[in-house]
């Protein structure tokens, strides 16, 4: 028999990565406050998107998952959330144009700021101090009173995802995201790069295409799907508090969902079958995500399946593998034999990132392009081999012109990292990087469709 589900049932579980509040009745007051705010999405958008990853675990459409590894308090303007917008819409385009299936479009964004960290404390000069867990929970800087988990986080947290979801509705809907606007989504420091030429030179083919429907009569101005697209938001679901808080029963249905993002994910130190982030996300209605790392043996995903999707909905569950570029292919191959002869429909995206962090010669935490091309190309391989599809990426960028990975077609090296290092905690693709990669994505799945 089912288990009963509600939405603190999972208060009686170990939940892994949870800050140390210092203050009881502080925490419980931050989370009141948030529980009577409004929800921040709905649940029929969360069941559009769903239905979206349904088409994706079906192999008729591909998933970009894209954004910040942690939104910051502190670089949090109209600005910033359109240039990344526009990078996301632009390697959005290169993908649907180039593989010729929908994609289905997450943000990193809007909600993305709890992080889990390996170790819980740091050590500053001859001092441990609490490690820094993301905005939503305490400051950066290198102080112990800094790092003072402070509640009060919570709501401001709340606050900047629903003025970023704001922005994001309005731009993706407002005409900013216009298919005849394909040129404008360029920055000035992509323009002059060989992929920023190459992205001129489909969206001229777009723009010819347009003009060719309406040669014909097709009305390219008033239709909806050439004017909006939807973008989805997404996170970690990590503060559990945070998110039971707006959890919200659905008018509709009576079915209850996490209303902080459409889509939630659980990460790779957070995905104990047994423990309170996987009770937690089981009996939300949302689409679910959860990273797979290289420790996963196939009994576990099986388990995970069953626990997270019984009812095997497609889009209901998507596997976030990040293996790391050498490891990929044999990694994955009997996962994806054991799901798919289990019958479960899963969306499997490759989280290319976070299997390829190491730190330069000169101390900074970064990727490699190549490394993170690499684990696309193992991942593609491996869906090749086992007949599957490979559903999608999901990846850390920014649409600025940071140097935090080195690689690309500006060969960013170790001694360039210091110029631009703005990221508040993995290193993110910048955005010539970013259009880049999606050439480079197409081009890696077509080959496998040959
Ligand atoms: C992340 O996505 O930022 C992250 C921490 O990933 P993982 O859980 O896979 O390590
Ligand atoms: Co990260």
């Amino acid at each position: 028999m089912a288990r009963t589900w509600s939405p603190d049932s999972w208060h009686g579980l170990v939940a892994e990565q949870q800050p140390a509040w210092p203050d009881a009745g502080d925490l419980d007051r931050a989370l009141k406050q948030i529980g009577s705010l409004p929800p921040l999405v709905f649940a029929g958008e969360a069941r559009s998107l769903q239905s979206a990853l349904g088409q994706v675990a079906a192999g008729n459409a591909f998933l970009l998952q894209a954004g910040d590894c942690a939104e910051s308090f502190e670089e949090f303007s109209a600005n910033n959330i359109r240039e990344k917008l526009r990078v996301i819409l632009q390697m959005a385009v290169v993908l649907t144009y180039s593989l010729g299936v929908p994609v289905v479009t997450v943000g990193r964004m809007a909600g993305q700021f709890a992080k889990p960290r390996s170790q819980p404390f740091e050590r500053v000069g001859d001092t441990d101090i609490p490690s820094f867990r993301g905005h939503i929970v305490n400051d950066p800087s290198p102080t112990d009173a800094a790092r003072r988990p402070d509640p009060e986080r919570l709501v401001q947290a709340y606050h900047q995802s629903a003025s970023t979801l704001n922005l994001l509705r309005a731009f993706t809907k407002g005409g900013f995201a216009h298919l005849n606007r394909v040129h404008a989504w360029t920055q000035e420091f992509i323009e002059s790069s060989p992929e920023g030429q190459r992205y001129q030179a489909l969206a001229t083919e777009i723009e010819n295409a347009l003009a060719f429907m309406r040669a014909c009569g097709i009305d390219t101005e008033n239709n909806p799907a050439l004017h909006q697209v939807d973008v989805f938001t997404s996170h970690e679901a990590l503060i559990l508090g945070y998110e039971e808080a707006l959890t919200r029963r659905d008018s509709l249905t009576g079915d209850w969902y996490d209303c902080s993002a459409h889509m939630l994910w659980i990460g790779e130190r957070t995905r104990q079958l047994d423990g309170a982030h996987v009770e937690f996300l089981r009996g939300v209605g949302n689409p679910i995500g959860c990273k797979i790392g290289p420790a996963a043996t196939p009994e576990f995903v099986l388990e995970l399946c069953q626990m997270l999707n019984p009812a095997r909905i497609p889009g209901r569950l998507t596997l976030i593998s990040r293996m790391g570029a050498d490891n990929v292919e044999d990694k994955l191959r009997p996962l994806l034999r054991a799901v798919h002869d289990s019958g479960h429909p899963v969306v499997w995206a490759c989280d290319p990132m976070h299997g390829n962090t190491f730190t330069s010669t000169t101390g900074r935490k970064t990727r490699h392009l190549d490394h993170v091309v690499a684990e696309i190309a193992g991942f593609v391989r491996a869906h090749r081999a086992e007949h599957t599809w490979p559903g999608g990426i999901h990846v850390e960028l920014t649409g600025d012109d940071v140097t935090e990975c080195l690689g690309g077609s500006h060969a960013l090296s170790d001694e360039d990292l210091d110029d631009r290092y703005q990221t508040v905690c993995d290193p993110r693709l910048n955005g010539r990087q970013s259009v880049d990669l999606a050439f480079r994505v197409a081009e890696l799945i077509r080959s496998n469709l040959n």
